[in-house]
């Protein structure tokens, strides 16, 4: 798969995703040659830079955070291709000069008139810059030439400020040239979950309320919010992941297999099961929220959320978050979706478990049946990337006693194959044109529909607990799990 001549337009370029995950991603592509060669790259920002100062900046980015080796070569290669326009978001003079700069690529590049523009900025600014767009004529395409856009979460706040932010866009672009990044979907173990159901037939037998306890999805981050305090503040844990990637995580899991891999047929299955959602009555017993306090983490002290820059002292945001969910479907009915995510926990790491029901009786006459854990299957995303399979078995000796043992695949043992960084996926995907794992605005929708009356409850009466820096989150959600007589699986 290697994409075909284009000039990608990143709005934005000054920021943090930028010069993290963007540019570096952009060169590992051109490293593993999935670039054409005319490709090209204009930076758009308010800054007084020429190219030369965007190419040192991304030189910078690369040289930091790319995840394949450094090749004079392809850098000097993939640098003779960026250009810079520097300008306000709602500066037709600049969109003008924007306009002229692609068309010159055109001819000088080879690029075709094929467009990408990144949205890499806050959604406040999507309306100036749609509208310059569509009147600087770089919206229109001509016959035999595509335009799409790339927007990033976060993709409104609510149901409604989502619907109003889809119609902006919408004005200007059709939905199929829409690309919306959920950069969880671009991570290979998140991908793989569909792979481990539909290309096998152990599983899927057992993949039902028949057999499964219950399951969790946990994101758990050792980091605090950082310098992320203008974005991070009012929105919270719940909005930040859970509206997104936990969700796409509970939908892929859950959901049907999809009639083929086609863009529209894994959507049509995803929408089909988060509309399946539905959000428990009893919200005091059904969620958990919290803020990290002051504490230890990994050998330094760190502060409490409410001391962070930029953080106003009476906030109310949540930094952790604890959601039970159910699923009305034949497959899943009365079997719960715990999700769980929070910020400075004691480790990083993010997984799906399906926790499956006890065996209905022992015959062992020797087994303390309170010692067995439940039979477990987990899928680790991040990091030590695999699957695990727990269940119990017999201790060598002479008597039958049980005991939990773990069966484990792991990447880095299995493959030799390097996982591409989730951002390479998922721009190499826009720039070919192939939109299976990016959320069509259905998925965006229903999925702030399972948020919003959860977000409203807590505006009105939720509880907020501090919970210790570099622990396992408040003891709320400890509670949660414990009314239903089950626990977290231990960070
Ligand atoms: C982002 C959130 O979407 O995902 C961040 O806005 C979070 O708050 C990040 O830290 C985590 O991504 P990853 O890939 O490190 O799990």
């Amino acid at each position: 798969r290697v994409a075909g001549p284009c000039v990608l337009v990143l709005f934005g370029v000054t920021g943090d995703l930028s010069r993290k995950k963007l540019l570096p991603a952009i060169y590992d592509l051109a490293n593993r040659g999935l670039l054409p060669p005319g490709f090209s790259l204009v930076g758009f920002a308010r800054r007084d830079w020429d190219h030369q100062d965007f190419r040192q900046i991304a030189y910078e980015a690369v040289k930091e955070h790319a995840r394949t080796p450094f090749r004079e070569d392809v850098w000097r290669h993939l640098a003779e291709g960026m250009h810079f326009v520097p300008g306000e978001f709602g500066d037709p003079g600049a969109f003008d000069a924007l306009a002229m700069a692609v068309k010159e690529l055109d001819e000088t590049r080879g690029t075709g008139g094929n467009y990408a523009f990144y949205l890499s900025i806050p959604p406040k600014f999507f309306p100036q810059v749609v509208e310059q767009l569509q009147r600087s004529g770089l919206a229109e395409r001509e016959p035999g030439s595509w335009r799409r856009v790339v927007v990033e979460k976060p993709f409104g706040h609510d149901l409604a400020s989502a619907q109003e932010l889809n119609d902006t866009v919408h004005r200007v672009f059709p939905e199929e040239s829409i690309f919306r990044i959920d950069h969880y979907l671009g991570k290979e173990t998140v991908q793989n979950i569909l792979a481990l159901r539909f290309a096998n037939t152990m599983f899927e037998p057992i993949w039902n309320r028949s057999y499964v306890d219950h399951v969790q999805i946990t994101m758990a981050e050792d980091i605090g919010i950082g310098g992320r305090a203008g974005y991070y503040d009012g929105i919270g844990a719940a909005r930040d992941v859970i509206q997104n990637h936990l969700l796409q995580l509970l939908a892929l899991i859950a959901m049907e297999e999809p009639t083929s891999f086609s863009a529209e047929a894994v959507r049509a299955e995803k929408a089909k099961i988060l509309s399946s959602v539905r959000v428990p009555g009893d919200l005091h017993l059904a969620t958990a929220r919290g803020q990290y306090a002051a504490g230890w983490q990994g050998g330094v002290k760190v502060r409490g959320y409410l001391e962070e820059d930029g953080i106003p002292p009476d906030t109310r945001t949540e930094t952790y978050a604890a959601i039970k969910l159910e699923i009305d479907n034949r497959r899943w009915a009365g079997v719960p979706f715990y999700l769980r995510t929070g910020k400075r926990l004691s480790r990083r790491v993010t997984e799906v478990a399906l926790v499956f029901q006890q065996a209905p009786h022992l015959p062992f006459s020797h087994t303390d049946t309170e010692e067995l854990s439940e039979n477990t299957l987990v899928m680790r995303v991040q990091p030590d990337e695999g699957i695990t399979l727990r269940f119990g078995s017999k201790v060598p000796g002479t008597s039958m006693e049980i005991r939990d043992v773990n069966m484990d695949f792991a990447y880095g043992e299995s493959f030799t194959e390097s996982s591409p960084e989730a951002y390479e996926r998922l721009l190499l995907d826009v720039l070919i044109g192939d939109p299976p794992l990016f959320p069509r605005q259905e998925e965006v929708e229903l999925s702030w529909k399972v948020l919003d009356p959860i977000e409203e409850y807590w505006a009105a009466h939720g509880e907020l607990e501090q919970y210790k820096s570099g622990g396992y989150g408040p003891e709320s959600a400890d509670e949660l799990m414990a009314r239903d007589g089950r626990a977290w699986r231990r960070l």
